[in-house]
């Protein structure tokens, strides 16, 4: 079961090692459907059901023959791949069909949605950053502007001895100071103020245990603080709130409230007011939390953040990535939750699997053409990845939505069987979580563990890929852990799993439930 060996390792070295001491180095050599294959040592072909399906990319599965014939023809039909700077329909085929989608999905879904492409989950991230930067530049900018303009009519009123300034807890006049000269002070001072708060970055919201990916700027929206805190100082912060909790993140919106001081004339009166600064760049939302364990937001927490980016007038950005396509038995996750966003991200299964493909959405009332140029890629919106997209969306489409109608008829198929394997062992499951083909079995804390091996794993946080190691190499299935504490195990496979596949799935859990029962640490060990 270990990968061929032989030859100096310049790539993956130590990821490699690793995955062997877990248990999980296998080179696969072929995949098609739920299944992946790895040659064993006498040289036979075993198969492996396979539940993490290219971290949730493929809903039609590994090499999907309609995709594959599909890619073949385009290929063969000699399509253009790379055709930068020239009219490329392809892009407006795609934004088309995701429009009605989403017209369709969206709670109260109206208008228009603009699509700029990108090359992978993090990317797309990324263009929401710089968009939501370039809405708040612009905002601010309006605010400069009208603070300007305000300053020269008191200039004009006071110069004219129409005004006089009041006191105000910014500027201490000198008694002595004539009027002019005390509006001058305070205008210097509010100028200085405002200064350096509009040279400050935004401030991002996301949700605790989020995962928005691991670019410069996403990985600040990643919670994990082994993958962010490095990088901290090279992208703007994000606050992480905890979904469920309004009262805090209503809070955490009060402390970061901030504001530009303006000189207004009333009354004969020069006073200072305060504007609200847009300090907050964006809210980033996972409508269901692939790290965090596969948690779904729950209505109330959709609503009070939809109510939060509507009072800081941000955009809410939501992060369909690894729960859009399909997955949960809607196209968008967050439908089922009404969660209405002003920005979506898509990536994933919307490469069919064989190529790389991601999207952002902007709601047309908050898009600023000029952005079209301002974020491109040589190899985004390419005629191969586009013409596969296109047969995706025509594939999720078809009759009536019916690739959605099976990933939530096999998503509760497959959850039924975890969730009975959860009641029949409450001292070692926590709890399964997820929706339709994206679920996740929490397992409990084992750092108290009576067997040594397990303590060990446990407080290593590595458990899970041990328990991942043992089900690959006992059942010949791959999962893979998930979740903070790597406590759970992630479920993502395409809407082709059988229920023979759902039957063998329960079996090894069970499997596992019961070392973990019987403390039988040792059997985890490759
Ligand atoms: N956003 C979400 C919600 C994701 O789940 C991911 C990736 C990304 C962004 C980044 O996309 O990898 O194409 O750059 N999630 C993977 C996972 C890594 O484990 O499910 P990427």
């Amino acid at each position: 079961m270990s990968s061929p060996a032989g030859g100096p390792v310049f790539a993956d070295r130590v990821l490699n090692d690793w995955l062997s001491s877990v248990g999980l180095g296998i080179e696969y050599s072929r995949a098609e459907a739920n299944t992946l294959y790895y040659v064993d040592e006498d040289g036979q072909e075993v198969p492996v059901l396979d539940h993490v399906c290219g971290f949730g990319s493929l809903i039609f599965g590994h090499n999907n023959p309609d995709i594959v014939a599909h890619a073949k023809t385009v290929l063969d039909r000699q399509v253009p791949v790379y055709v930068q700077l020239s009219h490329q329909s392809h892009a407006n085929d795609i934004a088309a069909v995701l429009h009605a989608i989403l017209r369709r999905e969206i709670p109260g879904g109206d208008g228009d949605y603009a699509a700029i492409f990108a090359n992978s989950g993090a990317e797309a991230v990324e263009i929401c950053v710089k968009h939501a930067e370039l809405e708040r530049r612009a905002r601010i900018a309006k605010l400069t502007e009208e603070i300007a303009r305000n300053a020269e009519e008191a200039r004009g009123a006071v110069g004219a001895g129409r005004a006089t300034v009041a006191e105000n807890p910014y500027v201490q006049f000198d008694r002595a100071s004539g009027e002019s000269d005390k509006l001058e002070q305070l205008l210097a001072e509010a100028g200085r103020r405002n200064a350096e708060l509009t040279a400050r970055g935004p401030v991002h919201l996301a949700l605790e245990n989020a995962f928005h990916g691991k670019l410069v700027a996403s990985v600040q929206l990643t919670q994990n603080p082994h993958w962010r805190l490095p990088f901290t100082s090279l992208a703007s912060s994000t606050r992480f709130l905890r979904a469920n909790r309004p009262d805090e993140m209503k809070a955490a919106v009060e402390e970061l409230r901030t504001s530009l001081l303006d000189a207004l004339v009333d009354d004969g009166v020069v006073t200072v007011v305060e504007r609200d600064f847009p300090l907050v760049g964006a809210f980033f939302v996972e409508p269901v939390q692939g790290a965090n364990g596969m948690r779904p937001l729950t209505e109330a927490a959709a609503r009070e953040i939809r109510a939060v980016c509507d009072a800081v007038g941000c955009p809410l950005i939501v992060d369909e990535i690894h729960s859009g396509m399909g997955r949960t038995g809607a196209f968008l996750a967050s439908s089922h939750m009404g969660l209405r966003g002003d920005y979506y991200t898509l990536a994933k299964s919307i490469g069919g699997g064989i190529a790389k493909n991601a999207v952002a959405l902007f709601h047309r009332d908050r898009f600023r053409p000029e952005f079209e140029v301002m974020h491109s890629s040589t190899f985004a919106k390419d005629g191969f990845s586009a013409s596969i997209a296109l047969k995706v969306l025509e594939m999720l489409e078809a009759d009536d939505g019916r690739a959605y109608r099976i990933a939530a008829e096999r998503g509760d198929r497959l959850k039924g069987a975890l969730t009975a394997v959860a009641a029949d062992f409450p001292d070692v499951v926590d709890a399964v979580h997820g929706i339709g083909l994206m679920l996740a079995v929490e397992f409990k804390d084992q750092t108290r563990a009576s067997s040594e091996p397990l303590r060990e794993k446990a407080a290593s946080g590595m458990l899970g890929y041990f328990i991942a190691g043992l089900i690959l190499r006992e059942h010949h299935i791959r999962v893979l852990p998930v979740g903070p504490a790597g406590n759970s195990v992630r479920f993502e496979p395409s809407i082709y799993l059988t229920d023979a596949d759902i039957a063998r799935t329960e079996n090894a859990l069970r499997d596992v439930c019961t070392i973990l029962r019987d403390q039988e640490g040792d059997r985890l060990t490759p």
